[in-house]
């Protein structure tokens, strides 16, 4: 709901109010927070100051003026002076058009539009705010129209501010690198700045731009529609208010505006709620309803097998084929034949580029689809079109593609450099290329992988402040076309792992490999991280082989496919070299994947325990209504006599009654008893027994599981018969 009541515009979802006030041609905050039921008195929240401390909460600052904070945006006019005065002009409820190449929410037709303008200069600069009600989030999109004469530099525009009263906040982030992506960090805020920012061209797997401001009773939470370099900074002040930036990382960054036109930065998502909790709900349901789109929104996706690291760069037809094989056989759904399968491509140090079919190895890829097709598999396909290796066609061909700074030696990562994006030309060859790919092979699912960081930026045509947002224009441009030419394919974003999982590419591509790392114990941390701000139904989860081929610790098949089960299920071995009584085990894991894979992937999620700060971790999904729910508890040490672990769960229905059933080691299913879900949320399930499921000695550094199916209990009628 959109409202605008005298000089206040109210904002509504269904938990939440957002009170902005317009006080004479300024605007502030007023309020944002639990809904109010009833919105008179709002004068009484008033601010009345002006001073740098005691100024309302802004929803921009601008350099020039009292707030001698960070800025939100800094304009350099051509005489080299900043100052700007933006005042309020006006303030509409419109319809939300965007027509500037950056991916968007859908779903809410309706904004805020509230337009401000610094005379002198005539630049207009315009917030949009969208409540998104069945989520309770909001979207904030900035965009800057130059009105005057001359052009003017933008060296700062981020998406959205928000302030909030106190100090008194802890800042959360997630943070990584490769194989440990998204790994939670809590912090209190101490007086000054804190930083969370990505240098890389992406949004990497250091820092993720989900951020979260929290205190008992309160918790907001930030996320970009954005997979560029980002910045989030969260600043204490002395007048007892916190203030968090999102947007663009500065950092090399300064994009000049002409007469006539408009910079659009990318749409930020605040959330608050509650708790942490509340914030992380209301994210997974902003993300499936109105991030993912196309034909795979809201839909169950396939359980697949990927020959990566069953063979790596070393296979052939008939490898790919046994391995596909035994892949029906345990009822997989799509078989993905990873990096190797072009060029020459032997080895990570040639190839890319060439997307053309090495029939050496697979015997002719649309042969190979076709063979794969005739097994009941689904055929879906790897590739890596922003690279470019130099010992490739390509390269010698165009050398002018790649990514590189006249004169200077460019930096090589994986042996690879990357393709210059920023350039309309590559970008059709790159939409050419792709396209002609799946095309041959009629591949129903592509996984997008990105494996290095960029860093020799540079594009003749391109001024060097603009390159990074440039290119990720670039790229989402080459995506917009290729999801509308194949909207029926499933594509999958990746790299290197999970050093690009955001809601901008999520909105091409509806999930994301998660990490390469897919270490039972490690992925219980890093998948309990990443679901924070990215539902299940993003999360690509596979069970590969032991010892893992990351951190050579091993763990029963039964854990790996456990843990498997907080996400989208795969299987990444080499399924033929599995004994005939794996190949059961998978294949009764497989069905009852399939038997519950609407709640595993859509369910609501919830993480249990701590994610290993203390004793036991873990997640439950439960289905919408609360009449079914599928959890995994996990408990990363033994403790010699200490085994009184007791499970609480989280979002069963108080007043069903389940049945509550215990996936044993072998995959049978063991009904334990009928509780009700109050009892188990409250009192929860003693884990007796957990401990002696994993062999310690079989197996190095274990983890130690349970599995959980609950099911609206109804009794049959020859049950109350017989009472
Ligand atoms: C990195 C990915 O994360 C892996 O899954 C695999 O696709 C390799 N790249 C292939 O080079």
């Amino acid at each position: 709901m959109l409202k605008i009541k005298g000089n206040y515009f109210i904002l509504e979802t269904e938990h939440v109010s957002m009170v902005v006030r317009a006080v004479e041609e300024r605007t502030e905050y007023l309020y944002f927070g639990e809904k109010f039921a009833d919105y008179s008195g709002l004068e009484l929240m008033h601010a009345e100051g002006n001073a740098p401390w005691n100024a309302p909460l802004s929803l921009f600052s601008q350099w020039g003026k009292t707030d001698f904070r960070e800025p939100s945006f800094l304009v350099r006019f051509a005489d080299g002076s900043c100052a700007c005065d933006f005042r309020l002009k006006s303030a509409k409820i419109v319809k939300r058009d965007f027509a500037d190449g950056l991916p968007r929410p859908y779903g809410e037709e309706k904004c805020l539009r509230l337009e401000f303008t610094d005379a002198p200069s005539k630049l207009k600069l315009t917030l949009t705010y969208t409540p998104y009600a069945d989520s309770d989030a909001f979207c904030v999109a900035a965009s800057l129209f130059n009105g005057g004469k001359k052009s003017v530099v933008l060296e700062n525009f981020a998406s959205a501010q928000l302030e909030v009263w106190g100090r008194d906040f802890d800042f959360t982030t997630f943070d990584g690198t490769w194989a440990c992506e998204r790994t939670k960090h809590k912090r209190a805020l101490a007086y000054g700045k804190f930083e969370n920012a990505s240098y890389t061209g992406s949004s990497s797997a250091f820092h993720n731009p989900f951020v979260m401001l929290s205190r008992e009773g309160e918790a907001y939470g930030v996320n970009l529609v954005y997979s560029g370099n980002h910045r989030e900074i969260a600043e204490t002040d002395d007048s007892g208010r916190t203030r968090l930036i999102a947007g663009i990382n500065p950092f090399c960054f300064n994009w000049e505006l002409g007469a006539g036109e408009t910079f659009y930065a990318p749409e930020a998502v605040l959330v608050y709620g509650k708790t942490e909790e509340d914030v992380s709900v209301r994210m997974h349901r902003f993300v499936n309803r109105h991030i993912v789109r196309g034909k795979w929104s809201k839909k169950e996706r396939p359980i697949l097998v990927n020959n990566w690291e069953g063979t790596y760069f070393d296979f052939n037809e008939k490898k790919i084929l046994d391995i596909a094989k035994k892949g029906a056989e345990v009822g997989a759904e799509l078989f993905v034949l990873d990096d190797g399968w072009f060029g020459k491509r032997d080895s990570d140090t040639c190839s890319l580029g060439d997307w053309f079919d090495y029939t050496e190895k697979t015997g002719g890829l649309d042969k190979l689809a076709d063979k794969i097709r005739a097994l009941g598999l689904s055929f879906g396909i790897w590739v890596e079109p922003e690279m470019i290796s130099e010992d490739s066609e390509l390269y010698r061909k165009h050398p002018d593609y790649a990514m590189k700074v006249p004169r200077r030696e460019p930096t090589r990562m994986r042996n690879q450099l990357m393709i210059n994006l920023a350039d309309p030309q590559v970008q059709g060859f790159v939409f050419r290329a792709v396209s002609k790919v799946i095309t041959q092979c009629r591949a129903a699912y592509v996984k997008w992988d990105y494996n290095r960081h960029m860093t020799d930026c540079f594009d003749k045509n391109t001024r060097g402040g603009e390159y990074y947002h440039r290119y990720i224009l670039g790229l989402y441009s080459v995506l917009q076309k290729l999801t509308e030419r194949f909207p029926n394919v499933l594509f999958e974003s990746c790299a290197s792992g999970g050093a690009r999982f955001d809601l901008g590419m999520l909105c091409y591509m509806p999930q994301t490999w998660t990490s390469d790392n897919t270490d039972a114990r490690d992925r219980i941390t890093i998948q309990s991280g990443t679901a924070y701000a990215y539902p299940q139904s993003t999360m690509g989860a596979h069970v590969s082989a032991s010892p893992n081929h990351q951190t050579g610790n091993s763990n029963p098949l039964e854990t790996r496919f456990r843990v498997a089960c907080g996400g989208l299920l795969g299987y990444e071995s080499d399924l033929t070299k599995c004994s005939g009584e794996e190949l059961s085990a998978i294949k009764n894991q497989i069905a009852f994947y399939k038997k519950h894979r609407a709640v595993i992937q859509y369910g609501q999620y919830y993480r249990l325990g701590d994610s290993f700060g203390g004793d036991w971790s873990g997640f439950i999904s439960v289905a919408e209504g609360g009449a079914k729910a599928v959890s995994v508890v996990a408990v990363p040490v033994k403790r010699t006599g200490a085994s009184n672990y007791r499970a609480r769960f989280k979002g069963l229905d108080a007043k069903t009654v389940y049945r509550v059933s215990l996936r044993e080691p072998s995959g049978i299913m063991k009904e334990i008893c009928v509780a009700g879900g109050d009892l188990l949320n409250k009192g929860g399930v003693n884990l007796d027994g957990i401990f002696s499921e994993t062999n310690p000695r079989e197996v190095s550094y274990p983890l130690y599981t349970r599995m959980f199916v609950f099911e609206k209990f109804v009794k049959d009628k020859a049950e109350k018969k017989a009472k």
